[in-house]
């Protein structure tokens, strides 16, 4: 992974083509099954989830094989949500809405009542780091 590659992270345009090219499906880091035990002891599955930068990764799909009802997830990207609209159109549980999580503004306050938050934490301090000539390869 270039600088300039990892410092395009956080731009829509990058996502679109890399999920043009690779239709996935892709877990990065923890897979569901580590985090599973963790979020049973927070999150009941009849409450309402926001997962952010779903990407397409099959944490979602596994979350409802375990039983949570309604997983809603957003991602930057038009294209993986499209994708992922057309994936699960016969799994009710799971919405896709293409979002920046910078605004959330079309949900209103209050609206979930836990968040998921993966990936993007490490990632953007990954790039910030990179952009100040830190870590230029960040574990996939
Ligand atoms: C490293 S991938 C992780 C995908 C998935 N969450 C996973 O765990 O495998 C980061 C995802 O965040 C999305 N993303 C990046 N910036 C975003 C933003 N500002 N708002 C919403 N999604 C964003 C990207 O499109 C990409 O799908």
């Amino acid at each position: 992974m270039t600088g300039a590659a990892s410092q395009a992270y956080g731009e829509a345009w990058y996502w679109d083509e890399r999920y043009r090219k690779e239709s996935g499906p892709f877990d990065w880091y923890q897979k569901y099954p580590a985090l599973a035990p963790l979020l049973r002891l927070y999150v009941c599955p009849h409450q309402r989830l926001l997962l952010v930068g779903c990407g397409n990764s099959v944490f979602g799909e596994n979350m409802v094989h375990d039983g949570y009802q309604d997983v809603v997830n957003i991602d930057i990207s038009s294209v993986v949500i499209e994708q992922m609209k057309k994936k699960y159109h016969d799994r009710p549980q799971l919405k896709y809405t293409k979002m920046d999580v910078r605004n959330m503004s079309d949900f209103e306050s209050g609206s979930f009542d836990a968040v998921i938050d993966k990936v993007r934490p490490k990632f953007t301090r990954a790039c910030s780091k990179d952009a100040r000539g830190g870590e230029q390869n960040p574990q996939r």
